[in-house]
Order: structure tokens, then sequence, then C-alpha cells
């Protein structure tokens, strides 16, 4: 164990930290609507409500954590984290550890094959950084991943994953959970024997995909494992695959029994989902979708976090992904999408989406004219501030 590491706490970095005037000021609805909502408990932590942000690689950094905490999401996940780099010790993955104080409760997920660097850096986690969850990556089904044996290479083997859990555990105080798919591939579906391998070992919540690592992103989510492995355990599970709606998200919980649900691309471009969702569970009323320019005011609230946390080369090629996402669905959006791709200046890209926004009236059928999502009040920065 490299004790440089351990020596820095790494949720404290000022540089990291996203400026105070870049937050969405005002509560969110979503707390203060609905009697009583579902709660959700993982070891010691309790959740506001039961809806989760899925951990999405280039995706769950704090500027996007940040946003979806303030549109309500009971649990943010970040993105996974290898072992390995958490034990180099690098910047980048440093800057992958900080979590703002404002996105808490969070859970911090990482993966690696190697029980002693898995169990070495579940320790830096719970020690060094401000995560209150550890999450163990079982599903991410990408070669070179599961070619060092992690990721979905362990659902071939419940006793694999009972050995692994079981060491992290013995080794953090924080809760340790864990993300699955339901199995290898269609031949090999284990997702009961390895959610009682993660309860046995102490794991102390399940996030299951429907999918099987064959299967990738494509096909359908197969609920009824989910189902499954609800039945098969007392800890909580939390479902995922295919929550692209609020309706989705109580179908899920209704079908399965499962005590959470994690949405994952629902969200890209669409944090307006997630409320919508929290909103749904918690009092049956859907909230009316977000107008152009509200969602316009976020995608550059967005960026503006970004900027401030990796710099405007970085943060601006970045967005360019998210602002194809945020887009999507508004009429006339792909005029501009080819000048997103390729600007590299933040004040440049602000200036083609208020340009866009502009030019929305003398659409016909644009969504100007819906009425705005009324809780996000947001204080746009300026470029100055955005770099603080
Ligand atoms: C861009 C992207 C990145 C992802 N990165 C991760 C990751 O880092 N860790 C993980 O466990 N799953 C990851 N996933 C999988 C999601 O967490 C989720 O399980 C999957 O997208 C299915 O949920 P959905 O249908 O709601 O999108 C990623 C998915 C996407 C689309």
């Amino acid at each position: 164990m490299n004790s440089m590491i351990r020596r820095e706490p790494m949720c404290q970095s000022p540089a990291f930290k996203i400026p105070t005037h870049l937050l969405i000021r005002t509560g969110t609805e979503a707390e203060v609507k609905g009697v009583n909502p579902p709660m959700l408990k993982i070891g010691d932590i309790e959740l506001k409500n039961r809806v989760v942000l899925a951990p999405m690689a280039g995706v769950c950094n704090p500027a996007f954590r940040l946003i979806a905490k303030e549109f309500g999401t009971g649990l943010v996940c970040a993105e996974m984290v290898s072992d390995k780099a958490i034990l180099s010790g690098n910047k980048r993955t440093h800057e992958m550890l900080f979590v703002d104080e404002r996105e808490k409760p969070l859970s911090l997920q990482i993966f690696g094959g190697d029980r002693h660097s898995l169990v070495e850096a579940a320790k830096v986690v719970d020690q060094d950084t401000n995560a209150d969850i550890i999450d163990i990556n079982m599903g991410c089904p990408a070669p070179k991943i599961n070619k060092i044996d992690a990721g979905a290479r362990w659902l071939l083997d419940p006793n694999k994953i009972n050995e692994m859990v079981a060491a992290v555990v013995a080794n953090v105080s924080k809760p340790v959970t864990v993300k699955m798919r339901i199995g290898w591939d269609h031949d090999h579906i284990y997702v009961v024997d390895n959610a009682k391998a993660v309860e046995a070992a102490g794991g102390q919540a399940i996030s299951v995909h429907g999918r099987t690592r064959e299967q990738l992103y494509t096909g359908q989510a197969d609920w009824s494992y989910i189902k499954q492995a609800k039945e098969a355990v007392s800890i909580p599970i939390i479902g995922n695959g295919d929550v692209v709606t609020p309706e989705d998200a109580k179908r899920m919980l209704e079908m399965t029994g499962c005590d959470g649900v994690m949405i994952g691309r629902g969200a890209l471009g669409n944090p307006w989902m997630l409320y919508r969702t929290v909103e749904y569970l918690n009092t049956g009323t859907l909230a009316p979708d977000p107008t152009a320019e509200e969602k316009i005011r976020i995608a550059i609230l967005h960026m503006d976090r970004l900027i401030a946390l990796k710099g405007e080369v970085v943060a601006v090629r970045e967005m360019r992904k998210h602002l194809s996402w945020y887009l999507k669905g508004l009429k006339g959006s792909a005029r501009i999408k080819d000048s997103i791709m390729e600007e590299t200046k933040r004040d440049e890209m602000v200036r083609i989406l208020h340009q866009f926004l502009e030019d929305l009236p003398h659409q016909v059928g644009s969504d100007a004219d819906h009425e705005a999502v009324p809780f996000v009040q947001v204080q746009c920065a300026t470029p100055a501030q955005a770099s603080v």
C-alpha cells in the first residue's frame, strides 16, 4: 500500500470544489412534496427516496452528480474507478475520488480482479474520501476489464464473489454494495446464487441490471430476474435497466418488488427524468417536461461546473456529448449539432445555444411555450466566475 496516497484526504482538495455560485439555488419540490414516501436504507445510510442515479463512466462526475442531487435524487453513484489507478494515486484518479459535500449520500464504485489491490483500493475509498458507500462493479462488459478478471467476469463464479466481497467488507467501515448484471450470457444466469453470495459476504445492497454481459446494451432488460434476486435475499435490491420514464420506474418497483430504482441512460441530458420520477413515485403527479430554455440553462450550468472542475479545454470537449443529449428532441437542434461538435470555447458554445433559443419561436411546433418546470432557478455564471 502506498502510504503517500493514504495521507492525502482526496475529498478536500479545494481545486475541485464546485463554486457556490454554480448551484441551483432553491430546494427541490421533490423534497417537500409527498407524504412519508418509502425510504431506502443501505447499511446505516438513509436515502430520502428510492431513486438512484446509475454509475456512468464519463458522465457521473461531480458536475452532473450535483445536478442529479439538486433534482431530488436519493442516491448518486460515481463513475467506476480502477483499483490499480486508485493505488497509483495519479491526479486524474484524485479528481475521480473527489466528492462534494453537497452530493452526499454518494456511492463510489471500484473495479478490479485482484483481491489484494481491490481491498487496498477499498480502504482508500473508506478512509480518504467523502463517499458514503463503496460499490463493487460486477457488471462492466468491456473485454479489457473482463480480461483482467474484473467487472462482469465474476458473474460466472459465486464463490469468487463471496470471497472478494467478504475481503472488502472485512477491511472497511462504510457499507459495501455490488452492482451486477443478471449473468454472463443466456446459458449462465446465476443472479440468484450471486446475490446470495453478496449477502452472505456482508454486502449491504445489490443493484441488478436486467441484462447479461453478452447482451451489452442490446435487447431488453429482463426484470423477472430482478424479482428473483429480490426474493432470494433480504438486503435491498435496486432494479436497473430500461427505466426511461417515471411510469417505467413505478412499473419496475411494482413488478419486481425491488427496493429502489436505478436510472442510467434515461437521465443523460435529462436530469428532469430523475426529478419527475421522484415526484411521480411520491405523489402520482407527472411534472411537465422542461422547456427548451430550461434545458439550455441547465446544460450551460452543467458546462460551467465541468469547467470549474476540469478547465475549459477538457470540459468543453466533454460537454459536446452532453449537449447533444440535452438537445435531443428539440426541434431544429440537428442544425447546430455540427458546430457544437467542433466548438472548443465556452463562450462560443453559449452563443450558439442562445442563438438556437432565439430562433426557436420561429419554428413550427417548438416547445418554447410549454410551462417551465418551476423549481429550477439557475444563476447563470459569467465565464470569469466559471473558472473560479
Ligand atoms: C455511458 C455509460 C457509462 C456507464 N458506466 C458504468 C460504470 O462506470 N459502472 C457501472 O456499473 N455501470 C456503468 N454503466 C451501466 C449503467 O450503470 C446501467 O447499468 C445501464 O446503463 C443500464 O441502465 P439504463 O437502462 O437505465 O441505462 C454505464 C452505462 C452507460 C450508458
